[in-house]
């Protein structure tokens, strides 16, 4: 049962949009300008203002970041799943699911993991857009391509969540067989053993699978969006 917060208005002010008047125009590596010098975007009927109501919540994204075997996975879907039984509109962007779709023509090189997060922020940015919160659970192993993804979203709504199990520990439980893998040479730069991961300076918020069960975890997330994010529901 969603509510609605009485008075809220459902049609935006565009003059609040001021990035729409900006034409953001880029070089081509091929010397000609990207599409983006000719395309008008259009604004939503829908303000802001109206979503948080219709949703209870302001919309934000849970960025988690940690090694493979960390537990983001896990986290990410027990709180989409605590959510949604609370009545939130969430979503999960997994890495390895983007990895299969939007990002399947990327791989590993420097280079590819920074547009594998840079699709996934933009992602992320639209479905906040649209009122839902996200929940993203990507390696994303430099701070760099972190930074970008917070400011693709917007500080306000990022939420850096450092999923900090240790390699030690990632590696013995190693549930994808691929840290085995890597050790043997077949598998090129992975993540903790032969490529670098940049931890987070300044997380919201840590969580050590090694040491927190799961369910607490989530809790801890949940917590912080409830304190941070939700509103009372108007009846
Ligand atoms: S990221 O670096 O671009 O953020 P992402 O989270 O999407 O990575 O994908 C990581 C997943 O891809 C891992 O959980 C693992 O299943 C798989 N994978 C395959 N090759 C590698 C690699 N070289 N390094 C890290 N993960 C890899």
């Amino acid at each position: 049962m969603v509510g609605f917060r009485k008075g809220s208005s459902i049609v935006q002010n565009l003059d609040s949009y001021p990035s729409l008047a900006v034409r953001k125009i880029r070089v081509l590596s091929d010397g000609g300008l990207s599409a983006v010098a000719n395309v008008f975007p259009h604004a939503s009927h829908i303000s802001p203002e109206y979503r948080h109501a219709f949703f209870g919540h302001r919309p934000s994204t849970l960025w988690l970041t940690g090694l493979s075997g960390a537990g983001k996975s896990t986290i990410a879907y027990a709180l989409e799943r605590l959510l949604l039984e609370k009545g939130q509109a969430c979503c999960v962007l997994d890495g390895d699911n983007m990895r299969n779709h939007l990002s399947s023509d990327l791989g590993f090189t420097d280079r590819d993991r920074k547009e594998n997060i840079r699709r996934t922020a933009e992602v992320a940015r639209l479905m906040n857009d649209a009122g839902m919160l996200v929940i993203t659970a990507l390696i994303s192993p430099y701070r760099e391509d972190r930074a970008m993804a917070r400011a693709l979203i917007g500080a306000d709504k990022f939420v850096e969540v450092h999923v900090s199990t240790t390699r030690e520990v990632c590696e013995a439980r190693d549930p994808k067989g691929l840290y085995a893998k890597a050790r043997a040479g077949k598998i090129a730069s992975f993540t903790g053993v032969s490529s670098p991961y940049e931890s987070p300076l300044s997380a919201q918020i840590t969580i050590n699978t090694g040491m927190l069960a799961v369910e607490d975890a989530t809790a801890v997330l949940f917590n912080h969006l409830a304190d941070d994010f939700f509103h009372p529901k108007v009846a």
